[in-house]
């Protein structure tokens, strides 16, 4: 028995959900970059978990159920009004997404069904849960949602207690799209190995936010935020970044397990990313992000993953740093649910084998002589 480091290369479940093949990405067939111009959100969320995109009929029908299941148990927000004001973001919604299991009494109900339906209300939670840590944790009270609202409006709403504007919600809209699944990534995969074991989707969910909150994965949107932070202006990039690089240090947002010549969903982001500083006549995130890329680019042949523009697009948005990698999970979540479902379609418990380096022939040694 030889292990792989980091299981690359190895094939590890069947999927019908996305594949990629030569850079490309498709949501069940369809190419990211038709979905990232053409489908809202919500329609992805349908097509991830049903198979296909949704007739008018059904698209309504999802809306009215993510309306109905976003309001969260107010035992539930006196429980985050608890959390340390300074916890991690993903911590506390990692520990608020397991406690939403305790207030559903289907939690446990394996049916089809069942769990459909909780596909769908940990999709219309997330945000609730997201923006209502935001709030408390800034000393405000959370605000409900609002009914026949996008996510991405929504989410924004809850955030801000206001509408937001036509371009925030269009920018939101379509990084959700982008984020929304990308095969077996870390936490996906972390997802279906705790429901190959027949635990709930909420334990799922749990295990993936996990996964997701580690700077290898989800977590890298908010160290490339920092690091711009800490950078300031586009004149400190080139010294920054060559310390980094002579000290071997790895530059969050560049590089990516599978893709090796550029990650598809990047441009758009960049894109996003330039755009939104046009029109606030502030190019200087953009300039700083154009400059590092060009630099990691140049001298490591490293491209920029999806986590690299995301940064800058969500502060041009107003978001604080602390939710970037939350909302990659409001998006994610339908990828994982999805995954969820299909995992046990055709379960069979994930259990892989180690190979063991460790002694051999050893004894036990007696208290006193050790
Ligand atoms: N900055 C600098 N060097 C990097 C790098 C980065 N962001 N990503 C990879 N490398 C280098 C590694 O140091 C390694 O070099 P070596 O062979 O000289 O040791 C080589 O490229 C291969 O990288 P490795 O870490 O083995 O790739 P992986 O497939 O195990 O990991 C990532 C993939 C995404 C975890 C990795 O590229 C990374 O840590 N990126 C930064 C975090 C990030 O942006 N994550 C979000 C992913 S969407």
């Amino acid at each position: 028995m030889t292990a792989t480091k980091g299981l690359e290369g190895i094939v590890a479940a069947t999927s019908s959900i996305s594949s990629i093949v030569d850079g490309v990405l498709t949501y069940r067939g369809i190419d990211i970059d038709d979905l990232a111009e053409h489908a809202s959100f919500e329609e992805v969320a349908y097509l991830l978990w049903f198979g296909k995109l949704p007739s008018a009929a059904e698209l309504q029908k999802l809306q009215q159920d993510l309306d109905t299941y976003a309001p969260i148990p107010q035992h539930l927000i006196e429980q985050i009004k608890l959390y340390p004001k300074d916890a991690n973001t993903m911590a506390a919604l990692r520990s608020a997404v397991s406690a939403l299991a305790l207030y559903d009494e289907e939690a446990d109900d394996m049916s089809r069904e069942a769990n459909e339906k909780k596909a769908i209300k940990l999709q219309a939670q997330l945000p609730t849960i997201i923006a209502a840590l935001s709030r408390i944790r800034q000393g405000k009270e959370p605000v409900a949602p609002k009914k026949g609202l996008t996510i991405a409006e929504n989410f924004l709403y809850m955030l801000r207690d206001e509408l937001p504007d036509e371009t925030s919600i269009k920018a939101l809209d379509q990084a959700l799209v982008l984020h929304a699944d990308h095969e077996l990534n870390a936490s996906t995969f972390a997802g279906r190995v705790t429901v190959a074991t027949l635990s709930d989707i909420y334990s799922g969910v749990t295990s993936a936010l996990g996964a997701l909150k580690g700077p290898l994965h989800g977590g890298a949107n908010e160290a490339v935020m920092k690091m711009l932070e800490e950078i300031g202006t586009v004149d400190q990039v080139e010294s920054y970044i060559q310390q980094k690089l002579d000290n071997r240090e790895k530059i969050m947002g560049f590089g990516h397990r599978v893709y090796k010549n550029g990650d598809p969903r990047a441009k758009h982001l960049q894109q996003m990313s330039r755009e939104l500083g046009e029109m606030k006549e502030n190019m200087n995130l953009y300039n700083m992000s154009i400059k590092i890329d060009e630099m990691i680019t140049n001298q490591k042949g490293l491209r920029p993953n999806v986590d690299f523009y995301s940064a800058s697009v969500y502060t041009q948005l107003g978001i604080e740093r602390e939710l970037f990698t939350p909302i990659f999970a409001i998006s994610r979540v339908s990828g994982w649910t999805a995954h969820i479902l299909e995992q046990w379609v055709d379960n069979r418990i994930i259990r892989p084998r180690a190979e063991y380096v460790g002694l051999s022939d050893q004894k036990y040694i007696p208290m006193e002589l050790r």
